[in-house]
């Protein structure tokens, strides 16, 4: 059973709750994202919740060196990494026409860029625990999304990403996951307008904790590798012919 986690994207959301989901198993845990009072906050309720050791480490994934810094500060404080939930992402924009290239840079840059650095240091730190990658994907990296094209090509990024790596790794006894979400009430889309947790009612799409449950199953498989589990809000595919 894995013994110690690095969740990024933690300070709220699907991150958060995956946080609570890996230290209800007992594993201690660094926390990261930018935001160091929520990350501190988190940290002190998963220790008084659940008896675990929860460091936060304010990190900005688009930054190499923070990035190969949280892996190392982990590796030192907990003796070793058996998880690595690259989960933190954001989007901005709608229209490609309308994308400014800033908006285009910290879409790419957070969801590729930060995967890349924190999945490059964690490796042979998992390869050594035989331990577990884990991906958040997208329903928009699985099939065309209007929405936003660039957004949802990071996510199919992500997936090439995380399952070549799989194929690297895997005859080294990493297992290497991708959970892919629909919507889910979160502080997601909060930058550019309401977040999917002012949007949504509660009961209209998918929860943070379902989806934390599912990387918690993936995080968890003693012998075996979960691939892929798509947990989509059950009118979805409804939504995407409407
Ligand atoms: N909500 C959805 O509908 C949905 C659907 C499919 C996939 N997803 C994916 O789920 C993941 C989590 O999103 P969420 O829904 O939980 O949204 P959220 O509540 O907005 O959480 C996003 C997290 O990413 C962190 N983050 C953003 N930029 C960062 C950076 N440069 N460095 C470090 N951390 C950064 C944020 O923390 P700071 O601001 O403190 O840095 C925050 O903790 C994302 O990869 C998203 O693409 C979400």
């Amino acid at each position: 059973m894995p013994r110690t986690a690095i969740v990024t994207g933690a300070s709220s959301g699907i991150g958060e709750a995956t946080a609570h989901e890996l230290a209800d198993e007992g594993i201690d845990i660094a926390l990261a994202a930018r935001r160091a009072d929520r990350l501190e906050s988190i940290a002190a309720d998963l220790e008084s919740e659940y008896g675990v050791d929860a460091v936060a480490v304010p990190t900005d994934v688009r930054e190499e060196t923070a990035v190969e810094a949280l892996v190392e500060a982990t590796v030192e404080r907990f003796g070793g990494l058996d998880v690595l939930v690259n989960n933190a992402g954001l989007a901005r924009g709608h229209l490609v026409t309308e994308l400014d290239t800033d908006d285009y840079r910290t879409m790419t840059e957070t969801n590729e860029d930060g995967v890349f650095f924190a999945t490059r240091a964690a490796l042979p730190h998992l390869t050594e625990s035989e331990g577990h990658l884990v991906f958040v994907g997208s329903f928009a990296g699985q099939y065309p999304r209007p929405f936003n094209p660039v957004y949802a090509a990071t996510k199919w990024w992500v997936r090439g990403f995380a399952h070549s790596v799989g194929a690297q790794v895997g005859d080294e006894g990493v297992a290497v996951s991708v959970v892919n979400p629909s919507e889910v009430r979160t502080e997601f889309g909060g930058d550019d307008g309401d977040s999917f947790a002012e949007t949504f009612e509660p009961g209209e799409v998918t929860e943070p904790i379902e989806i934390a449950e599912a990387i918690r199953f993936a995080a968890t498989r003693e012998r075996s590798g979960v691939s892929e589990i798509d947990l989509y809000r059950r009118d979805k595919f409804a939504d995407t012919i409407k």
